[in-house]
């Protein structure tokens, strides 16, 4: 039985005001959505990076105090997102960006597997959980395309089973596209891959801002997001779980090789940034106090927000999709049932996505419009991703108002 008993609904009042962009001026009367592309960062992120830069901006982890609070405040923020997807502290690690870890992930593969060997990447992925891998192809590896529905963008898991075999080792996939919207059945796919002998590789960039996932739960080898995108920091954060973390050749120096949290960071780290990261869970913290939630373990904390941010999102979501539908003029790449799908809506319209974003400004709408480095995936549904789409994508602050002024605004520029 779950321990979140106390569910109620997500007090969106309380939320906003944990938003310093919320009440700045110069951000006032215009509707944020393009939070796919980075989300507003809460104010426990804006405090810690604060508190960092004027009081232990130095080289963390000596005795004197400012280092030592500099070094504990980035064990902290390692420790508590671990705790909160279900992983040990060491198989969490930071890096500049979620495409530069896979960029190092994908070398480290590069180094263990051999000639003939076969990999399984799909053409729904932002191009950071797919170029890199694709590369592997001039060392000999074998790569294989699990390939999307050309009307719908859907990745269909009867599709990837006929991909497996003895020779696939590595299946990379996204938990939720920044295109689609759809929400992939990560835990029945890492089952898949498993079965068949293969590791996973998650990019949940486009998932972990509607809830952090249990990695653990999940059984995934390998999950990536990013902070910024979750109200945090610029950062990439990865969970590599130990067993194939310490199997992969080491990336970092080679005197670091018996760390697994520096295995696959060869960058020197950014201190403040991941000190600050721990605000990301003070706020899903406040969140679970707030709400009355009785869950005890980081992990049912982490499902008692998710739940809480989805509820709200889903209930926002529906009517727009159901509003995009219903327009001849616009095309809604992914599914039109809010439940299966993340808040992040690409329409292919006929005029180019960038000029229709440009037009919602006017209208109070933050908006973003091109191909979102999802270049694969609009080509395989079709789309010219010269044309691009218009993406509008929110988060579980967004209110009910936002909502009803975007379509207002669509109303006006479709
Ligand atoms: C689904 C998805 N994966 C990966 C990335 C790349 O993340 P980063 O900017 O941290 O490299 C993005 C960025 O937009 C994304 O949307």
């Amino acid at each position: 039985m779950k321990q979140n008993q106390k569910s109620k609904a997500l007090d969106i009042d309380f939320v906003r005001a944990q938003f310093p962009a919320f009440s700045e001026p110069s951000l006032q009367g215009q509707a944020f959505f393009e939070n796919a592309g980075g989300s507003y960062t809460c104010q426990p992120v804006i405090d810690r990076l604060f508190r960092f830069y004027h009081q232990r901006k130095v080289q963390p982890y000596s005795a004197y105090e400012a280092s030592r609070l500099g070094g504990e405040e980035m064990d902290e923020a390692q420790a508590r997102l671990a705790a909160w997807m279900g992983v040990e502290t060491d198989e969490v690690s930071f890096g500049p960006s979620t495409t530069q870890n896979t960029y190092v992930l994908s070398q480290a593969f590069r180094q263990m597997l051999k000639i003939g060997d076969a990999i399984i990447v799909t053409n729904q992925d932002h191009e950071a959980n797919t170029g890199p891998w694709r590369r592997l192809a001039d060392s000999g590896i074998e790569v294989r395309e699990w390939q999307v529905d050309p009307e719908t963008g859907h990745l269909d898991v009867a599709d990837l089973q006929n991909l497996l075999g003895d020779k696939v080792k590595l299946v990379c996939f996204p938990h939720c596209s920044n295109i689609v919207g759809e929400i992939n059945p990560a835990a029945e796919i890492v089952t898949i891959a498993h079965e068949a002998g293969a590791l996973v590789c998650v990019d949940g960039v486009s998932y972990a801002p509607h809830g952090l996932p249990n990695v653990g739960a999940l059984g995934a080898d390998i999950y990536l997001f990013s902070a910024y995108k979750t109200y945090g920091p610029h950062q990439g954060i990865m969970a590599i779980r130990r067993e194939l973390g310490m199997a992969l050749p080491n990336q970092g120096h080679y005197f670091n090789a018996d760390h697994l949290d520096k295995r696959f960071t060869p960058a020197g780290p950014d201190h403040a940034q991941i000190a600050a990261s721990a605000g990301m869970v003070d706020y899903f913290e406040s969140l679970c106090a707030h709400h009355g939630s009785d869950a005890i373990t980081p992990v049912a904390k982490s499902e008692f927000v998710h739940d809480l941010m989805r509820a709200h999102e889903t209930q926002l979501l529906q009517p727009l999709l159901d509003f995009v539908s219903a327009k001849n003029s616009a095309r809604l790449i992914g599914p039109r049932d809010a439940s299966g799908r993340a808040p992040t809506v690409a329409i292919v319209l006929k005029e180019r996505g960038e000029d229709v974003a440009a037009r919602l400004k006017d209208h109070g709408i933050m908006a973003g419009g091109g191909d979102f480095y999802g270049v694969r995936v609009l080509k395989a549904v079709g789309e010219n991703p010269d044309h691009g789409v218009l993406r509008v994508s929110f988060v579980h602050y967004t209110h009910q108002d936002e909502v009803s002024k975007l379509l207002n605004a669509l109303d006006t520029v479709l």
